[in-house]
């Protein structure tokens, strides 16, 4: 199935409803783990939207990505609570042990790794999440186990 095929697939789900947006583009972004140039056109076509009114949306939410992500995503706090409990140093062992700085992607496509400002859960500092899993106390070897 083809890109427009899959997209197609998924606003049909929502009754080609324009009020479903959001879902429709959190759907597409579940599929590619991203949300692709070409899938956000032939949504605006689709949907008969403006392209910027996708994008507009597509930009607004931290959650949604632009560009190509791994399976898998890594948040790691560099909040003020995170960082005076040694996050830096948390960010650092995770960067060494992937070989990939924040904002990259491993070469096999498995992780992302980004930084945030704060994941509301500060007295668990420094925090790590993956995908939905969070991980607090985070030092450097407790850090070297979660990808072992
Ligand atoms: S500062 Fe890290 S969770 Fe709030």
């Amino acid at each position: 199935m083809d890109t427009k095929d899959k997209v197609d697939a998924i606003i049909e789900k929502y009754k080609r409803d324009k009020g479903f947006l959001v879902s429709i583009l959190q759907d597409i972004q579940a599929e590619y783990n991203y949300l692709p140039k070409e899938a956000l056109f032939d949504l605006s076509d689709s949907l008969g939207i403006p392209v910027s009114q996708v994008y507009g949306v597509a930009t607004f939410y931290r959650a949604f990505s632009l560009i190509p992500r791994g399976r898998h995503l890594i948040q790691v706090c560099l909040g003020t609570a995170c960082h005076v409990r040694g996050a830096p140093k948390v960010l650092e062992a995770i960067e060494r042990k992937l070989k990939i700085k924040a904002g990259e992607t491993t070469a096999d496509k498995e992780y992302t790794l980004t930084t945030v400002n704060c994941l509301g859960a500060c007295a668990l500092g420094p925090v790590v999440v993956i995908d939905q899993e969070y991980h607090g106390q985070m030092n450097q070897s407790k850090s070297d186990k979660l990808f072992a």
